[in-house]
């Protein structure tokens, strides 16, 4: 079922969401519901508050380029995209690391508007699933940049909070508008 997606503006997009403590029926079709929304809106992530739900739960899909990272390991052993797709995640701990870069983002929350945001370009941790098991992942490129982006999600940060500076004043009176 498709879902409806939060915009911005709406307060579930500001909380820290919730820990998932038991992986009932209901998240289960939640998270079905949230890779065919994702999917349909030829998005790359998706985050449970951007569908209502204040739980700390993404579903992330970037096999349309298998070739979107370098480094890709999954439990310490090298990995192709094509494994871990769609990446569906709960509470999420993981560490950011290597040099600072700089990529265009967009948000299905945040329609009107794409901006450069600077992150790190690694990130490693662990990602428990929805069986009970945990993945430990390290993945560099477009991989490393929505998991990011959608675990800031699960505490209530939005890609426009991170741009520079200039960009923030840039985007001042549109961000203005689109929460009226
Ligand atoms: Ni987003």
């Amino acid at each position: 079922m498709i879902l409806p997606i939060s915009q911005f503006g709406d307060p579930i997009l500001r909380k820290r969401c919730r820990e998932v403590d038991e992986v009932t029926d209901e998240i289960m079709t939640l998270v079905e519901d949230m890779i065919e929304t994702m999917h349909e809106a030829n998005g790359v992530g998706l985050a449970a508050p951007q569908v209502g739900r204040d739980l700390r739960l993404a579903v992330v899909d970037v096999s349309h380029d298998p070739e979107c990272v370098s480094v890709l390991k999954v439990n310490g052993k090298d990995a192709r995209i094509e494994d871990i797709m769609p990446l569906v995640f709960i509470n999420p701990r993981f560490e950011k690391m290597g040099a600072r870069e700089r990529m265009e983002e967009g948000c299905l929350s945040i329609e009107e508007i794409r901006a450069e945001v600077q992150r790190p370009g690694i990130v490693k941790g662990v990602f428990p699933q929805l069986d009970g098991s945990e993945i430990e992942l390290e993945a560099d490129g477009l991989l490393a940049r929505v998991i990011q982006h959608e675990t800031d999600h699960l505490n209530g940060v939005l890609f426009v909070d991170r741009v520079s500076a200039a960009t923030k004043l840039m985007l001042r009176r549109e961000l203005k508008r689109l929460k009226n």
